[in-house]
């Protein structure tokens, strides 16, 4: 059996977990849907599913957590066991494999651009180049699954260091730069000429542009932005302290993730509308759209542009970064647990996993782009099963467990610290649990496995 670690301080707990919600889904993501979704009306409806469906589902993940003091699938069979409730925790490690293979290529390509920003190599280039240049990148065979290789080194070396040496410790030094990256980028960019078209766009919401797609759109992103519903806060909270508040953390944490989404979105959309170019890029927004959009604004003042996309991609790798160590921690904490590993072994194996998982998605948008499972390449399979399967049927098992299955007792002495902390709200609280979540969550999943429904 080896020792668990345990975070070291409070701030160390909100700012990992913060760090976990932070990632290419604020800053990727989320302004990919804004621009699909109408802008301010989706961010309406976003907000109100972060309140109602994705902070109590973070809250039951704390608690299951925190009183099972083990990783996702231990602490199941802690609190429930011979019970089919560890289903929830199976279906959370095998989604954090998932998950962390193909986000990962994504953030190899972050890293690329990011080298490549700082190399000086995105510049003076034709507005037009950018699209090639990253179609023939992303196709090739061998340079995205070396940057994906790269990209899962540094997440390995992370978590192989522990929680309060590794995870803690790097989340402290990653989380205040990323902040302030994120201000400064905001701010320059609504100082350019034609931002208030982008501000616009961001504050008036326009009702018409919301169709049901839009609102289950809203749900699917609130769920990713809160890496809830696969187990990874379950993991991190098996390493807080008696004393950790679990609602104020996950109210800080759930505030500092929206302050962060919405932020990227005054970063984005200013500099898009500055140029005249259309919200509504899709995926390509910040590989396609935005090199060429820094090219475009700052071609008078090269060393600006060079400035400006250095410090986005950099932001965005340290958001990937901060994401993908949490994603890395379900994995490497079950197999060192379960099989009774040392750490530094588990986390091997999980890289080695990722690895060879992550090499099937790189490829999937190359020379293995016609091989489907399902209908899907692998990149796409696995985004998915995940985002539409896993996380929605895995937050609806853990607050039907707190909020049906679990003592009332002792969900009400894990949210109140035993009793020494007053949570103001309890009851509504422990509706959103037990009624509210579930039935959103409910209404998401069955419109994924037959349409009609909405
Ligand atoms: N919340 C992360 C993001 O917004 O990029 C993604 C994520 C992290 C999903 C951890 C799942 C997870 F377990």
């Amino acid at each position: 059996m080896t020792t668990r670690g345990s975070f070291g301080s409070q701030l160390g707990v909100i700012l990992a977990s913060a760090g976990s919600a932070i990632g290419l889904g604020n800053i990727w993501r989320f302004p990919t849907e804004v621009g699909r979704g109408g802008g301010a009306a989706f961010i309406l409806i976003y907000l109100c599913f972060i309140l109602l469906l994705a902070m109590p589902v973070m809250l039951c993940e704390f608690i299951i957590g925190r009183s099972g003091r083990s990783n996702a699938i231990g602490a199941f069979r802690r609190l429930a066991p011979g019970k089919p409730w560890i289903v929830a925790g199976i279906m959370g490690v095998l989604g954090g494999f998932l998950v962390l293979s193909f986000y990962s290529v994504v953030a190899g390509w972050t890293l690329h651009y990011t080298i490549a920003s700082a190399t000086g190599q995105l510049q003076g280039k034709e507005g037009t180049d950018f699209g090639a240049i990253f179609t023939a990148f992303v196709s090739d065979p061998w340079q995205p699954i070396i940057y994906l290789a790269a990209f899962l080194l540094l997440t390995h070396l992370v978590v192989e260091r522990g929680i309060e040496r590794g995870i803690e410790h790097y989340s402290k030094l990653m989380m205040p730069l990323l902040l302030v990256i994120t201000i400064f980028l905001a701010g320059f960019s609504l100082t350019m000429p034609g931002a208030a078209e982008g501000i616009r766009f961001l504050l008036q919401p326009n009702l018409n542009e919301v169709t049901p797609g839009v609102v289950l759109g809203a749900m699917g992103q609130a769920f990713f932005s809160l890496s809830v519903g696969i187990g990874c806060l379950v993991t991190y909270s098996s390493y807080f302290s008696e004393e950790t508040r679990l609602v104020k953390s996950a109210v800080n944490v759930c505030l500092i993730d929206t302050m962060v989404a919405v932020i990227s979105g005054f970063i984005i959309f200013p500099t898009v509308f500055s140029v005249g170019i259309n919200p509504d890029a899709g995926p390509g927004l910040v590989f396609i759209t935005l090199p060429n959009v820094f090219l475009l604004t700052f071609s008078e003042m090269p060393f600006i542009g060079y400035l400006f996309s250095l410090l986005f991609y950099t932001l965005l790798l340290l958001a990937a970064l901060t994401s993908s160590i949490s994603m890395h921690e379900i994995c490497t904490a079950f197999i060192s647990e379960h099989f009774s590993q040392s750490r530094r072994k588990a986390a091997t194996i999980v890289t080695i996993i990722s690895l060879v998982l992550g090499s099937a998605c790189s490829l999937s948008f190359g020379p293995w782009q016609n091989v489907t499972v399902l209908g899907h390449g692998f990149f796409d399979l696995f985004d998915f099963t995940v985002t539409k399967f896993l996380m929605p049927l895995g937050g609806l098992m853990m607050t039907l467990f707190v909020g049906w299955y679990l003592d009332r007792k002792l969900v009400e002495q894990q949210l109140t610290n035993g009793g020494s902390v007053s949570v103001r709200l309890l009851c509504l609280l422990m509706v959103l649990i037990r009624w509210v979540a579930p039935a959103g969550i409910l209404i998401i999943f069955l419109n994924e496995l037959f349409p009609i429904f909405i």
